[in-house]
């Protein structure tokens, strides 16, 4: 098999970026080296080599993958995911053994309640592999799929895309899953619940009857239906400005008891503050959502979340309520 990719290079003279961004992504997987041929497409050139092969097989998008067999048949491939997972990837996955007994979270917990975030995902990864999901909310929480991307073992990755989430979010979101080389299983509200409440209410009802109703129709019961696909979940939460010890890192979920086979969640993050994250982040060269330059500590859903002004104590979620969530919350205990 020989890999041949097709990079564009604009006018300027540069590399797009995505091309850069692929290359980056097969680099870190440790599979640059199966690229046999790198041949460019010069911006406004059309003899220019890559140009070439592209009108050849009819493509349009840069950068893109020429497969050839040992027979010698071509197979255009455009997604780089789909190269590394049909191509490059020739080894299964390692699947974590099925947990035959009931993992012992009490237990878990003591022993990692000290442990860096890595050791707690790598407790999670080794026991669930990919029935072990993390919740990524396209914020300072890609930590986690850095980590577990660099921990080399099984995962998956979730994200609840409420249909309101910030433009920059979703262009997170796609850099991510590009970077990574991972799928971002996405889960999206139940279209007729959605529609009902936005014909009868309006799309910003929450602004005048609170956010329950539309927080349950495009959060709650989104994440009951992704995590009943689970064994473990995994949390960007942290611990900081909550009462102590409120947020074990290990946990059987409060708020999923209805599942009696010990649903478990893992809060790997929770003793680390927001600065020890984003010094992380700068450390590893993760890039991150351009939301938190502009303020925003927290990213959630456009209309519901702003960035901090800097006066204390000033909500930056849901702030025209007069009260924090009570018990009648949608998420108790989610968290999200
Ligand atoms: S917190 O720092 O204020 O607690 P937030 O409530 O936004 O952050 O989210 C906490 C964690 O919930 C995130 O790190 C993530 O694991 C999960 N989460 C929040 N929103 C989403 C979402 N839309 N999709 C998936 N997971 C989410
Ligand atoms: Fe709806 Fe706002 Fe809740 Fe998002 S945060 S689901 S927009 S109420």
């Amino acid at each position: 098999m020989q890999i041949t990719m097709v990079k564009k290079r604009l006018a300027s003279g540069e590399p797009c970026e995505k091309c850069i961004q692929t290359e980056e992504m097969l680099k870190r997987k440790g599979l640059w080296d199966r690229i046999d041929e790198v041949l460019w497409a010069v911006e406004g050139e059309d003899q220019s080599p890559g140009a070439r092969v592209a009108a050849q097989h009819g493509v349009k998008l840069a950068p893109f993958f020429v497969v050839r067999d040992e027979e010698g048949a071509e197979t255009v491939v455009t997604s780089a995911l789909r190269l590394v997972r049909q191509y490059l990837e020739s080894a299964p996955a390692r699947e974590a053994p099925a947990a035959a007994t009931p993992v012992d979270l009490a237990a878990a917990e003591t022993e990692l309640a000290e442990a860096s975030p890595q050791e707690i995902l790598r407790f999670g990864l080794e026991t669930w592999g990919k029935r072990c999901a993390i919740a990524f909310s396209g914020g300072e929480d890609v930590a986690l799929v850095d980590m577990a991307s660099s921990l080399d073992l099984p995962f998956s990755v979730f994200v609840l895309d409420t249909g309101r989430l910030h433009d920059e979010t979703y262009q997170f979101l796609d850099d991510v899953r590009l970077r990574y080389g991972i799928e971002i299983e996405t889960q999206l509200p139940d279209q007729a619940e959605a529609s009902d409440l936005m014909s009868r209410k309006g799309p910003n009802s929450f602004y005048r009857d609170g956010h329950w109703e539309c927080c349950s129709i495009r959060k709650l019961r989104p994440l009951g239906r992704v995590l009943s696909r689970f064994d473990a979940w995994v949390t960007g939460q942290r611990r900081e400005g909550r009462p102590i010890g409120e947020l074990p890192v290990v946990q059987a979920d409060p708020s999923f008891r209805g599942r009696s086979d010990g649903f478990a969640r893992l809060n790997p993050l929770a003793g680390w503050s927001r600065i020890e994250v984003f010094d992380y982040l700068r450390r590893q060269g993760v890039p991150t959502n351009p939301l938190h330059r502009l303020g925003f500590a927290r990213i959630g859903c456009a209309p519901c979340t702003r960035a901090r002004t800097g006066s204390p104590g000033e909500p930056d979620r849901w702030w025209w309520e007069e009260q924090p969530p009570g018990p009648s919350a949608p998420d108790p205990g989610s968290g999200i």
